[in-house]
């Protein structure tokens, strides 16, 4: 006697629903890297994180997105380098980098300010998506507070040749 599909899901109704779920599941679980993705892309993380995608045009493989900056920026708040998150998302789990990214301050020029406003569905996106990239690459340098030195390269994030009247609140911003 020949089986057929619709014979088998009369008689396991479950298996049908069952294997629908997990359809269901694949999709969102796809919808949800895509859109991480695009909000990594739009949020404009790689054009720190990701070293050389400013001065290429963005053309940088995706295997080397987010593997961190050994190029730091100085500023009044000392040297900050932009750091690893695909080492990054790895020691963290999904929950504490929401929490991490809504609670603790970040110091520039990493726009703390804008991440914080994307939702939390948005956040969770960001994360599975960083983390199916897989860790790759080193640390980035550590901060250094203002009196410190660093032999690294570094931008200086300054304003230059301000107008005198603002030049006082530009430079301790
Ligand atoms: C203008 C440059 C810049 C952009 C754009 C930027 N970052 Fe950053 N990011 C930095 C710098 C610099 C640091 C280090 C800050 C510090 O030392 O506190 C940092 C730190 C972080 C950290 C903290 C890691 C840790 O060790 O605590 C996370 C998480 C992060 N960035 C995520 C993102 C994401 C996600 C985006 C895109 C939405 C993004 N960043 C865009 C420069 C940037």
């Amino acid at each position: 006697m020949k089986i057929t599909s619709r014979a088998l899901l009369a008689l396991f109704p479950l298996l049908g629903a069952a294997a629908s779920v997990a359809a269901a599941d694949v999709q969102a679980e796809k919808a949800n890297l895509e859109r991480g993705r695009y909000m990594v892309i739009t949020g404009g993380c790689n054009d720190c994180h990701t070293p050389g995608y400013p001065q290429n045009d963005g053309k940088i493989p995706e295997t080397a997105w987010l593997t961190g900056n050994a190029v730091g920026f100085q500023g009044p708040w000392g040297t900050t380098y932009p750091a690893n998150l695909r080492t990054f998302v790895q020691s963290l789990t999904e929950d504490q980098w929401v929490s991490r990214v809504q609670t603790k301050p970040f110091r520039p020029p990493m726009p703390g300010f804008n991440l914080r406003q994307a939702t939390e569905s948005d956040l969770r996106a960001i994360y599975q998506f960083i983390r199916s990239l897989g860790a790759t690459g080193q640390d980035a340098p550590a901060y250094a507070p203002p009196e410190q030195a660093v032999n690294t390269p570094y931008i200086e994030f300054v304003p230059k040749n301000l107008p005198a009247a603002t030049k006082i609140s530009a430079a301790t911003n």
